[in-house]
Protein backbone atom coordinates (compact mmCIF):
# COMPACT_ATOMS: atom_id res chain seq x y z
CA UNK A 1 0.00 0.00 0.00
CA UNK A 2 2.99 2.06 1.14
CA UNK A 3 4.85 1.61 -1.87
CA UNK A 4 1.68 1.82 -4.28
CA UNK A 5 1.37 5.62 -2.89
CA UNK A 6 4.91 5.93 -3.12
CA UNK A 7 5.05 4.77 -6.50
CA UNK A 8 1.89 7.35 -7.39
CA UNK A 9 3.76 9.89 -5.78
CA UNK A 10 6.57 9.61 -8.23
CA UNK A 11 4.56 9.77 -11.39
CA UNK A 12 2.62 12.26 -10.13
CA UNK A 13 5.85 14.27 -9.79
CA UNK A 14 7.29 12.95 -13.20
CA UNK A 15 4.50 14.08 -14.85
CA UNK A 16 4.24 17.35 -13.27
CA UNK A 17 7.93 18.31 -14.03
CA UNK A 18 7.04 17.48 -17.55
CA UNK A 19 4.33 19.71 -17.51
CA UNK A 20 5.55 22.52 -15.64
CA UNK A 21 8.96 22.43 -15.84
CA UNK A 22 9.28 25.31 -13.15
CA UNK A 23 8.55 22.50 -10.98
CA UNK A 24 11.97 20.80 -11.12
CA UNK A 25 13.34 24.10 -8.85
CA UNK A 26 11.71 22.40 -5.86
CA UNK A 27 14.19 20.01 -4.31
CA UNK A 28 13.50 17.90 -1.14
CA UNK A 29 13.00 18.96 2.28
CA UNK A 30 14.50 15.95 3.68
CA UNK A 31 18.38 17.63 3.97
CA UNK A 32 16.24 20.64 5.95
CA UNK A 33 17.33 19.14 9.42
CA UNK A 34 19.63 21.26 11.46
CA UNK A 35 22.23 18.05 11.79
CA UNK A 36 22.50 17.88 8.42
CA UNK A 37 22.00 21.64 7.90
CA UNK A 38 25.09 21.79 10.32
CA UNK A 39 27.41 20.10 7.96
CA UNK A 40 26.67 21.16 4.75
CA UNK A 41 26.60 24.81 5.21
CA UNK A 42 29.63 27.07 6.44
CA UNK A 43 28.24 30.34 6.09
CA UNK A 44 30.28 33.46 7.18
CA UNK A 45 29.56 37.15 6.99
CA UNK A 46 30.58 39.42 5.01
CA UNK A 47 33.50 41.29 6.37
CA UNK A 48 34.73 43.05 3.51
CA UNK A 49 34.21 46.48 2.52
CA UNK A 50 30.83 47.77 0.95
CA UNK A 51 30.60 47.78 -2.62
CA UNK A 52 27.30 49.89 -3.67
CA UNK A 53 28.47 49.69 -6.71
CA UNK A 54 28.06 45.90 -7.10
CA UNK A 55 25.91 45.04 -4.19
CA UNK A 56 22.61 44.34 -4.82
CA UNK A 57 19.52 42.33 -3.58
CA UNK A 58 17.00 40.03 -5.13
CA UNK A 59 14.13 39.08 -3.30
CA UNK A 60 12.55 35.42 -2.52
CA UNK A 61 9.01 35.01 -1.98
CA UNK A 62 9.24 34.95 1.54
CA UNK A 63 10.67 38.04 1.78
CA UNK A 64 14.25 36.67 2.36
CA UNK A 65 16.83 39.29 0.62
CA UNK A 66 19.36 37.80 -1.49
CA UNK A 67 22.76 39.35 -2.42
CA UNK A 68 24.13 39.29 -6.03
CA UNK A 69 27.18 41.34 -6.57
CA UNK A 70 27.32 42.06 -10.54
CA UNK A 71 30.50 42.66 -11.88
CA UNK A 72 29.35 44.31 -15.11
CA UNK A 73 31.95 45.10 -17.68
CA UNK A 74 30.81 46.09 -21.02
CA UNK A 75 27.61 45.95 -22.47
CA UNK A 76 28.34 43.61 -25.45
CA UNK A 77 29.47 40.75 -23.09
CA UNK A 78 27.81 37.92 -21.87
CA UNK A 79 26.90 37.41 -18.02
CA UNK A 80 28.23 34.66 -16.16
CA UNK A 81 26.02 33.79 -13.43
CA UNK A 82 28.24 31.88 -10.17
CA UNK A 83 26.98 30.30 -7.48
CA UNK A 84 29.76 29.72 -4.99
CA UNK A 85 30.85 26.30 -2.66
CA UNK A 86 29.47 26.25 0.66
CA UNK A 87 32.43 27.73 2.48
CA UNK A 88 32.66 30.87 0.08
CA UNK A 89 30.94 34.02 0.00
CA UNK A 90 30.14 36.57 -3.26
CA UNK A 91 33.13 38.89 -2.25
CA UNK A 92 35.38 35.57 -2.77
CA UNK A 93 35.18 36.17 -6.55
CA UNK A 94 36.00 39.66 -6.87
CA UNK A 95 39.61 38.96 -8.18
CA UNK A 96 37.92 36.55 -10.48
CA UNK A 97 35.65 39.22 -12.35
CA UNK A 98 38.72 41.32 -14.53
CA UNK A 99 40.12 38.09 -15.40
CA UNK A 100 36.84 36.91 -16.77
CA UNK A 101 36.48 40.56 -18.46
CA UNK A 102 39.24 39.68 -19.86
CA UNK A 103 37.46 37.45 -21.50
CA UNK A 104 34.94 38.68 -22.73
CA UNK A 105 32.45 37.60 -19.80
CA UNK A 106 30.60 39.77 -17.11
CA UNK A 107 30.42 38.16 -14.05
CA UNK A 108 27.48 37.91 -11.44
CA UNK A 109 27.76 35.94 -7.69
CA UNK A 110 24.51 35.01 -6.49
CA UNK A 111 25.22 34.47 -2.50
CA UNK A 112 23.14 31.49 -0.28
CA UNK A 113 21.05 32.77 2.07
CA UNK A 114 22.59 33.04 5.15
CA UNK A 115 25.99 33.92 3.61
CA UNK A 116 27.45 37.18 3.44
CA UNK A 117 25.50 39.89 2.93
CA UNK A 118 22.41 37.29 1.73
CA UNK A 119 19.48 37.45 5.07
CA UNK A 120 17.97 34.09 6.34
CA UNK A 121 19.29 30.81 7.45
CA UNK A 122 21.03 28.36 4.54
CA UNK A 123 18.54 25.72 3.89
CA UNK A 124 19.32 23.06 1.35
CA UNK A 125 15.79 22.62 -0.33
CA UNK A 126 16.06 26.78 -1.07
CA UNK A 127 19.26 26.17 -3.02
CA UNK A 128 17.26 25.66 -6.45
CA UNK A 129 14.47 28.41 -5.60
CA UNK A 130 16.70 31.03 -4.82
CA UNK A 131 19.35 30.35 -7.78
CA UNK A 132 15.76 31.13 -10.41
CA UNK A 133 14.88 34.45 -8.00
CA UNK A 134 18.94 35.38 -8.37
CA UNK A 135 18.62 34.64 -12.16
CA UNK A 136 15.64 36.42 -12.71
CA UNK A 137 16.51 39.77 -10.61
CA UNK A 138 20.43 39.52 -12.92
CA UNK A 139 18.40 38.86 -15.99
CA UNK A 140 16.32 41.71 -14.83
CA UNK A 141 19.26 44.03 -14.27
CA UNK A 142 20.90 42.88 -17.46
CA UNK A 143 17.76 43.89 -19.61
CA UNK A 144 17.20 47.43 -17.62
CA UNK A 145 20.65 48.32 -18.06
CA UNK A 146 20.75 47.90 -21.76
CA UNK A 147 23.06 44.64 -21.25
CA UNK A 148 23.46 41.53 -23.35
CA UNK A 149 20.76 39.02 -22.23
CA UNK A 150 23.77 36.16 -22.72
CA UNK A 151 24.23 34.27 -19.10
CA UNK A 152 25.84 31.05 -18.56
CA UNK A 153 25.26 29.40 -15.23
CA UNK A 154 28.04 28.27 -12.93
CA UNK A 155 28.25 26.41 -9.74
CA UNK A 156 31.05 25.58 -7.56
CA UNK A 157 30.74 22.58 -5.50
CA UNK A 158 27.67 23.53 -3.54
CA UNK A 159 26.43 25.90 -5.56
CA UNK A 160 26.27 23.20 -8.85
CA UNK A 161 22.91 22.34 -6.59
CA UNK A 162 21.43 26.08 -8.07
CA UNK A 163 23.27 25.90 -11.19
CA UNK A 164 22.00 22.30 -12.13
CA UNK A 165 18.30 23.36 -10.62
CA UNK A 166 18.51 26.15 -13.03
CA UNK A 167 19.39 24.15 -16.57
CA UNK A 168 16.34 21.58 -15.31
CA UNK A 169 13.89 23.97 -14.80
CA UNK A 170 15.05 26.54 -17.35
CA UNK A 171 17.10 24.68 -19.99
CA UNK A 172 16.24 27.20 -22.59
CA UNK A 173 17.34 29.97 -20.81
CA UNK A 174 20.80 29.15 -20.41
CA UNK A 175 23.02 29.88 -22.65
CA UNK A 176 25.65 27.20 -21.02
CA UNK A 177 26.45 25.51 -17.87
CA UNK A 178 30.04 25.30 -16.11
CA UNK A 179 30.29 23.08 -13.19
CA UNK A 180 33.38 23.36 -11.32
CA UNK A 181 33.61 20.58 -8.57
CA UNK A 182 30.45 19.30 -9.16
CA UNK A 183 29.54 16.30 -7.00
CA UNK A 184 26.32 14.22 -9.26
CA UNK A 185 25.33 11.72 -6.05
CA UNK A 186 24.26 13.03 -2.52
CA UNK A 187 25.33 10.67 -0.22
CA UNK A 188 28.58 10.37 -0.68
CA UNK A 189 29.06 13.76 -0.35
CA UNK A 190 27.07 14.03 3.10
CA UNK A 191 29.47 11.00 3.96
CA UNK A 192 32.29 13.26 3.11
CA UNK A 193 31.07 15.69 5.40
CA UNK A 194 31.43 13.36 8.28
CA UNK A 195 27.66 12.30 8.01
CA UNK A 196 26.29 8.50 8.37
CA UNK A 197 22.95 8.99 5.62
CA UNK A 198 22.06 5.33 7.03
CA UNK A 199 21.90 6.08 10.79
CA UNK A 200 20.38 9.08 9.41
CA UNK A 201 17.34 7.12 7.48
CA UNK A 202 18.37 9.51 4.15
CA UNK A 203 18.55 7.88 0.65
CA UNK A 204 19.84 9.17 -2.52
CA UNK A 205 16.13 10.06 -3.35
CA UNK A 206 16.29 12.38 -1.19
CA UNK A 207 19.27 14.50 -2.42
CA UNK A 208 19.79 16.92 -4.85
CA UNK A 209 19.28 14.67 -7.97
CA UNK A 210 22.54 16.41 -9.44
CA UNK A 211 23.69 13.84 -12.19
CA UNK A 212 20.17 13.35 -13.19
CA UNK A 213 19.69 16.95 -13.82
CA UNK A 214 22.82 17.25 -15.77
CA UNK A 215 21.69 14.02 -17.74
CA UNK A 216 18.90 15.85 -18.80
CA UNK A 217 20.77 19.57 -20.02
CA UNK A 218 21.25 19.51 -23.49
CA UNK A 219 23.13 22.78 -23.62
CA UNK A 220 26.36 23.54 -23.74
CA UNK A 221 28.05 22.06 -20.27
CA UNK A 222 31.51 22.55 -19.48
CA UNK A 223 32.74 20.10 -16.31
CA UNK A 224 35.67 21.66 -14.34
CA UNK A 225 37.56 18.99 -12.04
CA UNK A 226 34.08 17.12 -11.11
CA UNK A 227 33.87 16.05 -6.82
CA UNK A 228 36.60 13.66 -5.44
CA UNK A 229 34.64 10.22 -5.60
CA UNK A 230 34.94 8.05 -8.99
CA UNK A 231 31.72 7.62 -9.39
CA UNK A 232 30.63 10.75 -9.71
CA UNK A 233 33.97 11.37 -12.29
CA UNK A 234 33.32 8.80 -14.44
CA UNK A 235 29.66 9.66 -14.51
CA UNK A 236 30.11 13.36 -15.29
CA UNK A 237 32.98 12.80 -17.27
CA UNK A 238 30.03 10.31 -19.31
CA UNK A 239 27.66 13.25 -19.52
CA UNK A 240 30.29 15.57 -20.61
CA UNK A 241 31.42 13.88 -23.60
CA UNK A 242 35.54 13.01 -24.55
CA UNK A 243 37.85 13.77 -22.24
CA UNK A 244 39.76 17.16 -22.69
CA UNK A 245 43.23 17.74 -21.70
CA UNK A 246 43.85 19.34 -18.66
CA UNK A 247 43.13 23.58 -18.79
CA UNK A 248 44.19 25.93 -16.96
CA UNK A 249 41.69 27.53 -14.96
CA UNK A 250 41.15 31.08 -15.36
CA UNK A 251 42.41 32.10 -11.38
CA UNK A 252 45.83 29.90 -12.66
CA UNK A 253 45.56 26.46 -10.62
CA UNK A 254 45.89 23.37 -13.31
CA UNK A 255 42.39 21.71 -13.28
CA UNK A 256 41.86 18.11 -13.97
CA UNK A 257 39.97 16.11 -14.97
CA UNK A 258 38.58 18.92 -17.30
CA UNK A 259 35.61 17.42 -20.00
CA UNK A 260 33.37 20.16 -22.20
CA UNK A 261 30.57 18.90 -23.59
CA UNK A 262 29.86 20.85 -26.96
CA UNK A 263 26.65 22.03 -27.85
CA UNK A 264 23.83 19.22 -29.45
CA UNK A 265 23.89 18.79 -33.04
CA UNK A 266 21.57 15.83 -33.62
CA UNK A 267 18.56 16.83 -31.95
CA UNK A 268 15.36 14.85 -31.71
CA UNK A 269 12.02 15.69 -30.37
CA UNK A 270 12.04 16.55 -26.88
CA UNK A 271 8.85 16.08 -24.55
CA UNK A 272 6.55 19.11 -23.83
CA UNK A 273 8.51 21.95 -22.42
CA UNK A 274 11.64 20.87 -23.32
CA UNK A 275 13.70 21.91 -26.66
CA UNK A 276 15.36 18.87 -27.62
CA UNK A 277 16.10 15.90 -25.27
CA UNK A 278 19.85 14.31 -26.18
CA UNK A 279 19.96 10.76 -25.49
CA UNK A 280 22.71 11.08 -23.29
CA UNK A 281 24.41 7.79 -22.25
CA UNK A 282 22.27 5.16 -20.12
CA UNK A 283 23.07 3.02 -17.59
CA UNK A 284 23.49 -0.38 -18.87
CA UNK A 285 20.21 -2.37 -16.95
CA UNK A 286 18.18 0.93 -18.48
CA UNK A 287 17.66 2.86 -14.86
CA UNK A 288 19.23 6.19 -14.24
CA UNK A 289 22.51 6.80 -14.59
CA UNK A 290 24.71 5.52 -12.06
CA UNK A 291 22.75 6.75 -9.32
CA UNK A 292 24.41 5.79 -5.69
CA UNK A 293 22.59 2.78 -3.72
CA UNK A 294 21.25 4.19 -0.33
CA UNK A 295 23.86 3.71 2.60
CA UNK A 296 21.86 1.18 4.63
CA UNK A 297 23.07 0.06 8.06
CA UNK A 298 23.84 -3.59 6.72
CA UNK A 299 25.99 -1.71 3.91
CA UNK A 300 27.94 0.23 6.21
CA UNK A 301 29.10 -2.60 8.07
CA UNK A 302 26.60 -2.76 10.68
CA UNK A 303 24.98 -6.21 11.18
CA UNK A 304 21.59 -6.42 10.63
CA UNK A 305 19.94 -6.69 14.08
CA UNK A 306 21.62 -3.14 15.07
CA UNK A 307 19.86 -1.45 12.00
CA UNK A 308 18.15 1.00 12.99
CA UNK A 309 14.28 1.28 12.23
CA UNK A 310 13.62 3.88 10.20
CA UNK A 311 11.75 5.75 12.97
CA UNK A 312 14.70 5.61 15.11
CA UNK A 313 17.13 8.20 13.64
CA UNK A 314 14.16 10.46 13.57
CA UNK A 315 13.08 13.68 15.36
CA UNK A 316 14.40 15.29 18.05
CA UNK A 317 16.33 11.88 18.91
CA UNK A 318 18.10 11.64 15.71
CA UNK A 319 21.31 9.91 15.82
CA UNK A 320 24.27 11.49 14.11
CA UNK A 321 27.95 10.07 13.18
CA UNK A 322 30.07 12.32 12.41
CA UNK A 323 33.54 13.22 12.92
CA UNK A 324 34.85 14.72 16.54
CA UNK A 325 35.30 18.39 16.45
CA UNK A 326 37.55 20.53 19.24
CA UNK A 327 33.81 21.89 19.98
CA UNK A 328 32.76 18.29 21.62
CA UNK A 329 35.75 18.28 24.49
CA UNK A 330 34.34 20.39 27.22
CA UNK A 331 30.69 18.22 27.10
CA UNK A 332 32.91 14.32 27.19
CA UNK A 333 35.33 15.71 29.30
CA UNK A 334 33.00 16.61 32.34
CA UNK A 335 31.08 13.42 32.01
CA UNK A 336 34.32 10.92 31.18
CA UNK A 337 34.96 10.10 34.39
CA UNK A 338 31.25 9.34 35.40
CA UNK A 339 31.29 6.87 31.98
CA UNK A 340 34.34 4.78 33.48
CA UNK A 341 32.49 4.17 36.51
CA UNK A 342 34.31 7.13 38.21
CA UNK A 343 37.78 5.60 37.84
CA UNK A 344 40.33 8.61 37.06
CA UNK A 345 40.56 9.16 33.00
CA UNK A 346 40.41 12.81 32.09
CA UNK A 347 44.31 12.93 31.93
CA UNK A 348 44.47 10.32 29.61
CA UNK A 349 42.48 12.69 27.01
CA UNK A 350 43.45 15.67 26.67
CA UNK A 351 41.64 18.44 24.31
CA UNK A 352 44.26 17.88 21.23
CA UNK A 353 43.06 14.70 20.60
CA UNK A 354 39.97 16.58 19.89
CA UNK A 355 42.06 19.03 18.06
CA UNK A 356 44.20 17.78 15.78
CA UNK A 357 43.01 13.43 14.91
CA UNK A 358 39.86 14.78 14.08
CA UNK A 359 39.54 12.75 10.45
CA UNK A 360 39.84 9.49 12.37
CA UNK A 361 37.92 10.24 15.26
CA UNK A 362 33.96 10.21 15.18
CA UNK A 363 31.45 11.16 17.72
CA UNK A 364 27.59 10.00 17.79
CA UNK A 365 25.48 12.64 18.94
CA UNK A 366 21.73 12.53 19.99
CA UNK A 367 19.34 15.13 20.47
CA UNK A 368 22.87 17.52 19.96
CA UNK A 369 24.56 15.78 22.71
CA UNK A 370 27.41 13.06 22.40
CA UNK A 371 26.36 10.24 23.49
CA UNK A 372 29.89 8.03 22.26
CA UNK A 373 32.75 8.78 20.86
CA UNK A 374 36.04 7.19 19.36
CA UNK A 375 39.52 8.63 19.52
CA UNK A 376 41.56 7.41 17.16
CA UNK A 377 45.00 8.03 14.57
CA UNK A 378 46.89 6.37 12.18
CA UNK A 379 50.66 5.79 13.37
CA UNK A 380 52.96 8.16 11.95
CA UNK A 381 55.99 5.30 12.95
CA UNK A 382 54.10 2.90 11.17
CA UNK A 383 51.21 3.71 8.25
CA UNK A 384 49.73 0.33 8.30
CA UNK A 385 48.65 0.41 11.59
CA UNK A 386 46.31 2.57 13.80
CA UNK A 387 45.21 2.81 16.89
CA UNK A 388 42.65 3.57 19.14
CA UNK A 389 43.30 5.33 22.01
CA UNK A 390 39.80 6.26 23.51
CA UNK A 391 36.77 5.04 23.00
CA UNK A 392 33.10 5.80 25.26
CA UNK A 393 29.39 5.06 25.09
CA UNK A 394 27.19 7.26 28.06
CA UNK A 395 25.95 4.10 30.35
CA UNK A 396 22.22 5.06 29.32
CA UNK A 397 22.83 4.16 25.62
CA UNK A 398 25.13 1.07 25.86
CA UNK A 399 24.51 -2.24 24.31
CA UNK A 400 22.78 -0.44 21.59
CA UNK A 401 25.98 -1.11 18.79
CA UNK A 402 27.00 2.15 19.36
CA UNK A 403 30.98 1.07 20.33
CA UNK A 404 30.43 -1.52 17.33
CA UNK A 405 29.63 1.67 15.21
CA UNK A 406 32.18 3.63 15.67
CA UNK A 407 35.06 1.18 15.60
CA UNK A 408 33.43 0.48 12.27
CA UNK A 409 33.97 3.96 10.84
CA UNK A 410 37.22 3.88 12.51
CA UNK A 411 37.93 1.20 10.58
CA UNK A 412 37.15 2.95 7.64
CA UNK A 413 38.94 5.89 8.12
CA UNK A 414 42.07 3.59 8.93
CA UNK A 415 41.73 1.72 5.96
CA UNK A 416 41.45 4.33 3.67
CA UNK A 417 44.94 5.66 5.03
CA UNK A 418 46.06 1.76 4.41
CA UNK A 419 46.29 0.57 7.70
CA UNK A 420 45.84 -3.38 7.61
CA UNK A 421 46.11 -3.44 11.54
CA UNK A 422 44.40 -1.87 14.39
CA UNK A 423 45.82 -1.50 18.35
CA UNK A 424 43.84 -0.79 21.28
CA UNK A 425 44.54 -1.00 25.44
CA UNK A 426 42.70 -1.08 28.36
CA UNK A 427 43.79 -1.59 32.14
CA UNK A 428 43.20 -5.35 33.33
CA UNK A 429 40.81 -4.12 35.46
CA UNK A 430 38.56 -3.30 32.76
CA UNK A 431 36.94 -6.50 32.24
CA UNK A 432 33.96 -4.85 30.34
CA UNK A 433 36.17 -3.36 27.62
CA UNK A 434 37.97 -6.56 27.24
CA UNK A 435 34.90 -8.44 26.68
CA UNK A 436 33.57 -6.09 24.22
CA UNK A 437 37.17 -5.96 22.36
CA UNK A 438 37.25 -9.85 22.22
CA UNK A 439 33.73 -10.08 20.92
CA UNK A 440 34.24 -7.74 18.40
CA UNK A 441 36.89 -9.70 17.13
CA UNK A 442 40.08 -8.40 18.77
CA UNK A 443 42.69 -10.45 19.98
CA UNK A 444 44.73 -10.08 23.16
CA UNK A 445 48.37 -9.32 22.66
CA UNK A 446 50.88 -11.81 24.55
CA UNK A 447 52.26 -10.52 28.02
CA UNK A 448 54.36 -10.86 30.31
CA UNK A 449 51.85 -12.55 33.09
CA UNK A 450 48.20 -13.90 33.22
CA UNK A 451 45.79 -12.17 35.41
CA UNK A 452 42.52 -14.52 35.28
CA UNK A 453 43.72 -15.84 32.16
CA UNK A 454 44.17 -12.66 30.64
CA UNK A 455 47.56 -12.04 29.18
CA UNK A 456 48.62 -8.48 30.86
CA UNK A 457 51.65 -6.03 30.33
CA UNK A 458 53.22 -4.98 33.32
CA UNK A 459 54.31 -1.36 33.94
CA UNK A 460 53.47 -0.64 30.22
CA UNK A 461 52.54 2.95 31.11
CA UNK A 462 55.00 3.48 33.44
CA UNK A 463 55.18 1.92 37.04
CA UNK A 464 51.94 0.24 38.40
CA UNK A 465 50.55 1.32 35.34
CA UNK A 466 49.59 -2.82 33.72
CA UNK A 467 47.90 -2.92 30.20
CA UNK A 468 45.64 -5.37 27.91
CA UNK A 469 46.88 -5.35 23.99
CA UNK A 470 44.28 -6.12 21.82
CA UNK A 471 44.82 -6.08 18.14
CA UNK A 472 42.84 -6.73 15.03
CA UNK A 473 43.29 -7.04 11.75
CA UNK A 474 41.63 -5.04 9.09
CA UNK A 475 42.54 -5.58 5.96
CA UNK A 476 45.79 -6.16 3.39
CA UNK A 477 48.66 -3.36 3.96
CA UNK A 478 49.06 -1.01 1.11
CA UNK A 479 52.54 -0.35 -0.59
C1 LIG B 1 32.90 -1.06 26.30
C2 LIG B 1 31.88 -0.13 25.70
C3 LIG B 1 32.60 0.89 24.85
C4 LIG B 1 30.91 -0.94 24.83
O1 LIG B 1 29.99 -0.04 24.22
P1 LIG B 1 28.55 -0.50 23.70
O2 LIG B 1 28.02 0.58 22.87
O3 LIG B 1 27.72 -0.93 24.83
O4 LIG B 1 28.90 -1.75 22.82
P2 LIG B 1 28.02 -2.28 21.58
O5 LIG B 1 26.59 -2.16 21.94
O6 LIG B 1 28.47 -1.64 20.35
O7 LIG B 1 28.42 -3.78 21.57
C5 LIG B 1 28.96 -4.41 20.43
C6 LIG B 1 29.00 -5.88 20.71
O8 LIG B 1 29.81 -6.12 21.86
C7 LIG B 1 29.03 -6.77 22.85
N1 LIG B 1 29.39 -6.24 24.14
C8 LIG B 1 29.28 -4.96 24.55
N2 LIG B 1 29.70 -4.87 25.84
C9 LIG B 1 30.07 -6.11 26.20
C10 LIG B 1 30.56 -6.68 27.39
N3 LIG B 1 30.77 -5.95 28.49
N4 LIG B 1 30.80 -8.01 27.41
C11 LIG B 1 30.59 -8.77 26.34
N5 LIG B 1 30.12 -8.30 25.16
C12 LIG B 1 29.87 -6.98 25.11
C13 LIG B 1 27.59 -6.44 22.55
O9 LIG B 1 26.72 -7.45 23.03
C14 LIG B 1 27.62 -6.40 21.04
O10 LIG B 1 27.56 -7.72 20.54
P3 LIG B 1 26.70 -8.08 19.23
O11 LIG B 1 27.02 -7.03 18.20
O12 LIG B 1 27.19 -9.43 18.87
O13 LIG B 1 25.29 -8.02 19.69
C15 LIG B 1 31.03 0.58 26.78
O14 LIG B 1 30.58 -0.38 27.69
C16 LIG B 1 31.78 1.67 27.55
O15 LIG B 1 31.81 2.80 27.14
N6 LIG B 1 32.38 1.34 28.69
C17 LIG B 1 33.08 2.32 29.52
C18 LIG B 1 34.30 2.86 28.83
C19 LIG B 1 35.25 1.78 28.40
O16 LIG B 1 35.54 0.87 29.11
N7 LIG B 1 35.76 1.90 27.17
C20 LIG B 1 36.59 0.87 26.57
C21 LIG B 1 37.80 1.37 25.98
S1 LIG B 1 38.99 1.94 27.15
Amino acid sequence: MRRTARLLAVIALALGQAFFPEASLALSTALDRPDVGRRLFHPRPETGPARPDRDCFATAPDGTRLHVRLHLANAAFPTLLLFHGNGEIASDYDDLAPLLAGIGLNLAVGEFRGYGLSDGEPQASKLGPDAAVAFDFVRGKLAASGFSPGLVVMGRSLGSVCALSLADARPGDLGGLVLESAFATTLPLLHVLGLEPGLLDLRETDGFGNLAKAARFTGPTLVIRPHRGRRGAAAFRRLAGRPQTPAAHPRGRAQRPFFRRPPPLPRRPGRPGRPGARPWPRHPRGGPALTAQPVTARRAGMPRRHAPSPGAFHGANAMLLRHAEESDYPGIIAQLDAWWAERHMTDMLPRLFFKHFRDTSFVIEEGGAAIAFLIGFASQTDPAQAYAHFLGVHPAHRRRGLARRLYERFFEAARSRGCAVVHALTSPVNRRSIDFHRHIGFTLEPGDRLEDDIPVHSDYDGPGEDRVLFVKRIGQASG
